[in-house]
């Protein structure tokens, strides 16, 4: 059955819009993977719901339009969202990529880039969603943290995962040491999973993200016994 459109990739085009609110490391990380040609995209804008994002700063020193949309004032969360999808539609963005972006999305915005906005949480989802994950790890004593990324659905952090990584916890860590190494890996993981969006066939099936490719070396690999 071929998948439609909508729930299958790669996307068709490689304009990206970053959402940030803060620091922009991630933001940096797919700026510098972009500029390095490791990911073949343009950053199109990058919009920001507060002034002082220190990201807006990395966006400028790299040439990149910056948009600040603050969030106060609106009578309503669609009406945000409708002013953040126009801005993304008028520069003709495909994928939207929230980087640190701290704002929960009405249906406007998902309904306008279904399966078209991903997301890095710095836990290994469905464990530990929301704010302060690596504290929240690391106090439940988990032995793996990790990151992942994931396409963005109504329900918060809970959309299908493109990929994760693991981070082990080590005995000498504190929350700062390992919020740092999940960092680290964060920033290699979003421009991985970005990439695998926008050049791999892929599928959404159910709460299921499949690489289709991979699917396919693995189904001649191992032929069912009796087929
Ligand atoms: C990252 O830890 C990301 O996983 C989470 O917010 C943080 C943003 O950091 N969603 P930065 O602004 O990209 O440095």
């Amino acid at each position: 059955m071929t998948p439609d459109p909508i729930s299958a990739g790669p996307v068709p085009g490689r304009r990206l819009g970053v959402l940030i609110s803060g620091r922009g490391s991630n933001l940096q990380a797919l700026i510098d993977a972009v500029a390095d040609r490791r990911l073949d995209a343009t950053i199109a804008v990058v919009i920001s719901n507060r002034e002082d994002a220190a990201g807006l700063e990395r966006a400028r020193r790299a040439g990149i339009e910056t948009i600040c949309l603050s969030h106060r004032g609106w009578p309503s969360r669609d009406d945000y969202d409708r002013a953040l999808v126009k801005e993304l539609q008028q520069r003709g963005v495909n994928l939207v990529c929230l980087a640190g972006f701290m704002r929960v999305f009405s249906s406007v915005m998902i309904e306008a880039y279904p399966n078209r906005i991903v997301n890095i949480h710095p836990s290994l989802l469905p464990s530990f969603p929301g704010i302060d994950a690596q504290r929240q790890a690391f106090e439940h004593g988990v032995k793996f943290a990790g990151v992942t990324v994931h396409i963005v659905t109504n329900d918060l952090d809970a959309g299908p995962i493109i990929l994760q990584r693991v981070v082990p916890v080590l005995d000498t860590d504190t929350v700062d040491t390992l919020s740092q190494r999940i960092l680290a890996e964060e920033h290699h993981a979003y421009v991985d999973a970005v990439r695998i969006l926008l050049e791999e066939p892929w599928a959404v099936e159910g709460r299921r993200f499949v690489r289709l490719e991979r699917a396919a070396e693995v189904s001649t690999a191992q032929p069912r016994a009796g087929n």
